[in-house]
């Protein structure tokens, strides 16, 4: 029955004006349900047993005494457990990290390696039975040992290539009248986020339905049919509320356990990681070692930079963290060569973590360039500035954008830069050292395919669906913004509704791609929604929708480099007694496309630029050299920064919007920690005259 609702439009302008987010209410008044505490009738509970060795094959698996605990329904070891398909490249271009794909052969390859899952009637039954499981190992040696002179770092061509040269290095290097030739290091790093993984898994009328905590739902439904031999129609994953990502949620072991024990129970089945459990099973971003070298004329212009950056690697997946690479983006110089390089340690995959690559990279490429600043006696923001490459360095493509200088005139500013004595050391507070410092800042600014539905419903309001992932970064508020602009009504008329696979396939929350892929591909349907409508009387009961999918309009933005920028500033007092570090105060400028959302744009930035204070000063996982696993892995002995530990620190932008976006949007998920270590780091260094080229900055550091 067609109903006669007048189809009004206005020009709203949501976009760039500063919205709380549209599930705020729920979210503080705990009505948002999280993946770990969604009921379902008949819910079993797995707890995850991983392996004490860091090198060998399992031996036993012994289950009978277990099966007589209380409520414990099964056990499932690699002896039980259904194959799994693994010969496949997933949607993000990868082979599946077989730490994910669970109990499919007896080898352990490092320390917290999942080799059981107990399944109970409760989590505290399965975790008791699953503390209680013994399970013997046939112990080989290990080799955990990151070093920068490992003799066995190799070369690997990914998302990118491995190695980029032009120049002859040495001959440069050899004609500069300043040289810097340094090594910097940055140790395991963890993500950290606050709600843990968790996933439920049930078999409902012949489909897989998955309620998960992840960073795209389709991403994780396509990886589950493929590993489980499944039409992509029968997988079903939902992810409605997530309390952090910051790229370790994806596929990972506690989903795939999760199914095993569903299909052999016929029943849902609840698995939790636990804190201790996350720090083996769900990612990190590895420890780097980084040697740059930079050669400049007197005035301080490069004229040889070279960056190499060596990683860790599991002995069973290759990831490497591209810590390199940010070189071949910031500066040029007559001779350039940029290296990433990884070496295969016993130790658990890492993976992507807030600014994969970008995040250490900055942090050693910046600090040299300070280094080079102070050798060649030029203000580190003129260094920079009489350095801007006019193409990319390396791809020689032009920017879509540069607004870095922008960002340094205008932060400088702020800050109250001008009249900066650079000589380290002079300013002091009774026991403590006062300092400044500055780092540049940049991302990736790209985009992912993406398909979107949007409805005009008969009630005047209108139902946006799309698998997008908001993984607290505001993102369900931002599209709401961007859809309400591009129907022409304000955001109280958008019902957003994100998290489930079912709705098509989108880009994931990751590489910063997400708001702007998806508001991408909202933008498209709701403008040929709008057309629709412009001709229509009345709407029908059962709505009027419009899909989109933008897989063949991004093709326009490979033709030029893209990338978000920021200039970083902090100013630290170090206590000379104590050898304590305190940031004081901290300041972001970026340029990093149209802002959609300014109230949670600047949280995310000032998130980013809070874990580089993290980074710089607290963060460092430590494994235990006899067992292969961690001391103190968990927040008791993994520090991360706390609110005593995070002063005023205010992030803003400058007007840069993308020309070859719908919105003008860039990204801006992960540029707001890269530099931010580089400019504490720097901090210490004009309060003290050390550099500390070492993170994290430690009291034992400093003394
Ligand atoms: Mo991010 S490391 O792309 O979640």
């Amino acid at each position: 029955m067609a109903v006669t609702t007048a189809v009004t439009t206005t020009v709203t302008g949501a976009v760039g004006t500063a919205h709380t987010r549209v599930e705020g209410r729920e979210k503080v008044t705990g009505a948002a349900r999280y993946a770990g505490e969604i009921p379902f009738a008949d819910l079993a509970h797995g707890w995850l047993v991983l392996s004490t060795v860091a090198r060998g094959r399992i031996g036993s698996v012994e289950t009978a005494p277990v099966l007589a605990m209380p409520g414990v329904l099964t056990v499932l070891h690699h002896k039980n457990a259904p194959r799994l398909h693994l010969d496949y490249i997933g949607l993000l271009g990868v082979r599946p990290d077989p730490t994910a794909a669970v109990f499919q052969n007896d080898r352990v390859p490092h320390a917290g390696w999942p080799v059981a899952l107990v399944v109970a009637e409760t989590s505290e039954q399965a975790r008791e039975a699953a503390e209680a499981l013994v399970v013997t190992y046939e112990q080989e040696p290990h080799d955990i040992e990151f070093r920068g002179d490992r003799p066995d770092a190799f070369t690997l061509d990914g998302h990118m290539p491995a190695v980029t040269e032009k120049g002859d290095l040495e001959a440069e290097l050899a004609a500069s009248a300043h040289v810097v030739d340094v090594e910097y290091t940055t140790p395991e790093e963890h993500h950290a986020m606050m709600e843990p993984h968790a996933a439920t898994a049930r078999w409902d009328g012949g489909r897989l339905d998955v309620v998960d905590s992840n960073q795209g739902t389709t991403w994780v439904a396509d990886e589950l049919s493929r590993m489980f031999s499944l039409d992509a129609s029968a997988v079903r994953v939902r992810s409605e509320h997530v309390g952090g990502g910051f790229g370790s949620k994806g596929l990972r072991a506690h989903q795939v356990s999760a199914v095993m024990a569903a299909t052999a129970l016929r029943r849902p089945v609840r698995v939790v990681l636990n804190r201790r459990q996350m720090f083996s099973l769900t990612g990190y971003r590895s420890p780097t070692a980084q040697r740059i070298r930079l050669g400049a004329d007197a005035d301080g212009r490069l004229r040889a930079l070279e960056h190499r950056s060596l990683s860790q690697t599991s002995t069973v997946w290759d990831f490497v963290e591209p810590s390199a690479g940010v070189a071949r983006v910031m500066y040029d110089a007559p001779a350039h060569r940029t290296a990433i390089e990884a070496v295969r340690l016993d130790v658990p995959s890492p993976t992507w973590m807030r600014a994969p690559g970008e995040a250490p990279g900055a942090f050693a490429l910046e600090a040299a360039l300070d280094e080079l600043a102070e050798q060649c006696g030029v203000d580190p923001i003129e260094l920079r500035l009489r350095n801007e490459p006019e193409r990319g360095p390396v791809s020689g493509m032009p920017f879509s954008g540069h607004n870095l200088a922008a960002c340094f005139r205008e932060g400088a500013r702020r800050f109250g830069w001008a009249g900066r004595d650079p000589r380290p050391g002079l300013r002091r507070e009774g026991d403590l050292l006062i300092g400044t410092g500055t780092a540049a800042a940049s991302f990736p600014a790209g985009a992912g395919p993406s398909t979107a539905a949007v409805t005009a419903e008969a009630d005047g309001t209108f139902t946006v669906r799309i698998a997008a992932a908001d993984i607290g970064t505001g993102a369900r508020t931002a599209l709401t913004l961007v859809a309400a602009d591009a129907l022409r009504v304000p955001p109280a008329r958008i019902r957003m509704r994100i998290g489930d696979s079912d709705f098509g396939p989108a880009m994931i929350a990751g590489g910063s791609t997400g708001t702007r892929s998806w508001a991408w591909a909202i933008t498209v349907a709701a403008d040929e929604l709008r057309e629709r409508l412009a001709g229509e009387t009345g709407i029908p009961a059962e709505g009027i929708t419009v899909r989109s999918d933008t897989t063949a309009a991004l093709g326009a933005l490979a033709q030029k480099e893209r990338h978000s920028f920021g200039a970083q500033f902090a100013e630290v007092a170090v206590d000379v007694t104590t050898g304590e570090v305190r940031v004081r105060r901290m300041l972001g400028m970026f340029a990093a496309g149209r802002i959609v959302n300014p109230l949670t744009a600047r949280g995310q930035l000032v998130g980013g630029m809070v874990w580089g204070i993290s980074m710089a000063l607290h963060e460092e996982g430590i494994r235990d050299r006899a067992s292969g696993s961690h001391y103190g892995g968990d927040l008791a002995g993994y520090h991360i920064a706390t609110h005593a530990d995070v002063p005023v620190v205010e992030a803003d932008w400058v007007d840069d919007p993308d020309p070859d976006d719908p919105v003008g949007i860039k990204g801006i998920g992960e540029v707001g920690i890269v530099g931010a270590a580089a400019a504490v780091a720097n901090a210490v260094w004009h309060a003290t005259g050390v550099r500390h080229r070492n993170l994290p900055i430690r009291p034992d550091r400093i003394l």
